[in-house]
């Protein structure tokens, strides 16, 4: 199969090609390294076709859909609070980036795309877990901008014909997660932090939960989700089905390290949600997808890949 991974210069992108190329398949990575970076694909940097670009220019996406089978559309700007400072880059990488993903697969009659879309479209509605029939409840404009992707590619479905599914993360971590940005992932500066001696900083008291995925259930599923049989524009939960606190994350990490590190308490963040877990009976039903590896052997997993890296 010929397969274009959108975003296959960042964490779970390049994770994901990783896993295609040792599948065997021929794969195509279009990234405009925005926030991902080449070195993310030095491992397979030989086996792949790289093509540096950005989706929110059409004629850049056409290019990169051509004689393609199949496209995992990860690329976007992630991150809320990057969203909440700047809107509009938001909107055009994630959205009219999306949209001109899905035109191009259209126009070049690929066989199925598989989008990247995310927890924070269900906001933070107090019922747990988090089922796919909630009402989306989107708290920042990231979220929203995840919100109408899937309603496109649920439109795509039906007016062309396009297979599409999108898999509505829920915070990924592993090796290869940026922790240097402002906007990086709690997880992944708590690992830092956790390597460096250093104190965890935490917005809120800490017992803010969610429903933390290690990034080879999220390549798993992605695999699953361009294999199997399901109706067009279809919205899945990926997550590792469990709610874990941050306070429970950070013993976790000084227990691996064998360390007593300090939390340093700040207040809560705006359009932060307070609590996230997933309910993946739909993976599993329409997917066969079952998490293999829990959040404590994640970060065992996360702290040995960076003892080498
Ligand atoms: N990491 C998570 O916990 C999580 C949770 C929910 C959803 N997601 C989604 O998963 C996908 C991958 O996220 P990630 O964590 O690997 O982030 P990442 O920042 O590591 O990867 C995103 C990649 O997209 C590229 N990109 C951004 N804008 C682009 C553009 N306009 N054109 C081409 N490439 C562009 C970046 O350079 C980067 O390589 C994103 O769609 C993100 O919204 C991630």
């Amino acid at each position: 199969m010929n397969i274009l991974v959108t975003g296959g210069a960042g964490f779970i992108g390049s994770h994901l090609a990783e896993e295609l190329v040792r599948r065997g398949e021929t794969v195509r990575v279009l990234d405009n390294l925005a926030t991902g970076h080449l070195e993310n694909l030095d491992a397979i940097k030989n086996d792949i076709e790289f093509l540096q670009g950005d989706i929110a220019d059409e004629n850049v996406a056409q290019n990169a859909a051509r004689n393609m089978d199949i496209i995992f559309h990860q690329a976007a700007l992630p991150s809320v609070p990057r969203s909440i400072k700047n809107p509009r880059a938001s909107h055009d990488a994630n959205l009219t980036g999306t949209l001109n993903v899905l035109i191009a697969a259209r126009d070049n009659h690929i066989q199925r795309v598989v989008l990247a879309s995310s927890s924070s479209v269900y906001g933070n509605s107090a019922q747990l877990p988090k089922v796919e029939t909630f009402e989306p409840a989107p708290l920042s404009p990231y979220a929203v901008t995840k919100l109408a992707c899937e309603q496109y590619a649920r439109v795509f479905a039906n007016l062309y014909d396009l297979s599409t599914i999108c898999l509505r993360y829920f915070n990924v971590f592993g090796p290869r997660q940026d922790p240097t940005s402002q906007y990086s992932g709690a997880l992944a500066k708590f690992v830092q932090c956790a390597r460096h001696h250093e104190p965890f900083p935490v917005y809120g008291d800490g017992e803010q939960s969610r429903d933390f995925t290690y990034i080879e259930n999220v390549v798993n599923a992605n695999v699953r989700a361009a294999y199997s049989e399901f109706d067009g524009g279809a919205v899945v939960n990926v997550a590792g089905g469990a709610r874990t606190t941050l306070n429970q994350i950070l013993s976790l990490l000084n227990e691996l390290t064998h360390q007593n590190l300090p939390t340093h308490f700040a207040p809560p963040r705006a359009g932060d949600v307070l609590h996230s877990h997933a309910d993946i009976s739909r993976a599993r039903a329409l997917l066969g997808y079952e998490p293999t590896v829990d959040v404590k052997e994640g970060l065992r997993r996360t702290l040995e890949w960076y003892q080498t890296h």
